[in-house]
């Protein structure tokens, strides 16, 4: 059985540092999506979040810390791009992809020479994670709280339905704020690149950069094109957050509704996602709506593509790895 903590409790937050330090392993609250949290300088807590997910050992897990000091010590150079991005948007849904120091265990990388660091926006999380660093851990080895390829959960009770028993226990911390994962950027150079799409928009970190005369770049812009100087994160993979209803995507709702009523009239259960005009509200209901689709036997899932703009890109990013072929 999982045990379920209560974010709002100092007893509880005791509680779960405590699991983890004793190498056990704890769903906890981001604003993004919930993670699956071991200690990061436990090897064998580590090797058990591979287990539990199922997740093969070369995908690499974010290491999250209480704060910029503490994401410094894992990198062999904290670079400039590195410093600029997490001076701005930490706490926050931002992960950060540096060269790796001697205290980050191959373990957690995947025997990469690289990590990938995040201060979650979590205040329940932040104080487990004070917690850890003056127990002299390095931070939580967290991916998302779900089994392998399937939708994040941005929920306690997701993580409970995917994972009942297999962890020792769930911080819940109620609904995430943003519903996607974090956006992940390569800055070892200043010509950074965006891996992964997620909750901090494309724009506001290229502005952001831009004002201390860097670029930001999507991978295929990128001019490193080596395999080590262009980190692919598997997370790019092209099926993946896919629940088991088909997805279909729409640029246009009234193509969306032909198809629904032609669906329908074949006998199908379809679902219609909801589609806010607020990329915010879109993606922080994206993952709930998509498993209560398959909570109720649902067949194939239409979905109206969002704008790029704002979380848009990070939104339409999961809704085509959920349509791909599987
Ligand atoms: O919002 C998030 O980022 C959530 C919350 C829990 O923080 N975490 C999350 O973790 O989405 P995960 O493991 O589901 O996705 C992390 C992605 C994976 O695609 C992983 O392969 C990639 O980051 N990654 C991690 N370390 C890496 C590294 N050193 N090099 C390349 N990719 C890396
Ligand atoms: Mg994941």
């Amino acid at each position: 059985m999982t045990l379920r903590l209560d974010a709002s409790s100092d007893g509880d937050l005791v509680h779960a540092a405590r699991i983890l330090l004793d190498g056990g392993l704890v769903a906890v609250p981001t604003e993004t999506v919930y993670g699956l949290a071991a200690d990061a300088s436990n090897d064998s807590a580590v090797d058990r979040v591979f287990s539990v997910k199922g997740r093969p050992k070369n995908h690499p897990l974010i290491v999250h810390v209480a704060g910029r000091d503490e994401a410094c010590r894992l990198a062999a150079t904290w670079t400039h791009a590195a410093e600029i991005l997490s001076t701005r948007f930490w706490p926050g849904p931002l992960s950060v992809l540096v060269d790796k120091s001697a205290i980050v265990s191959d373990h957690v990388t995947g025997n990469r020479t690289t990590v990938v660091v995040r201060v979650p926006d979590n205040d329940a999380t932040l104080h487990v994670l004070r917690s850890m660093h003056s127990a002299g851990s390095i931070g939580l080895a967290a991916p998302s709280a779900n089994k392998f390829g399937e939708v994040s959960p941005t929920a306690a009770e997701h993580v409970l339905a995917d994972l009942n028993g297999l962890v020792d226990a769930v911080l819940d911390g109620g609904p995430c704020d943003i519903g996607v994962e974090s956006t992940i950027v390569d800055c070892r150079t200043s010509e950074a690149v965006v891996l992964r799409e997620g909750g901090v928009p494309f724009d506001a970190l290229r502005e952001e950069l831009a004002l201390h005369g860097m670029e930001l770049k999507r991978p295929g812009e990128a001019t490193r094109t080596d395999e080590a100087g262009h980190a692919i994160a598997p997370g790019m993979l092209a099926s993946h957050y896919a629940p088991r209803a088909l997805v279909e995507l729409f640029e246009d709702v009234a193509e969306l509704d032909k198809r629904r009523i032609e669906l329908a009239s074949r006998g199908l259960r379809v679902h219609v996602l909801p589609h806010p005009e607020n990329s915010y509200e879109y993606s922080r209901g994206l993952y709930a709506s998509m498993r209560e689709c398959d909570a109720t036997g649902v067949d194939v899932i239409l979905a109206l593509l969002p704008d790029a703009a704002g979380l848009g890109a990070a939104i339409r990013d999961r809704l085509v790895k959920a349509a791909a072929p599987r």
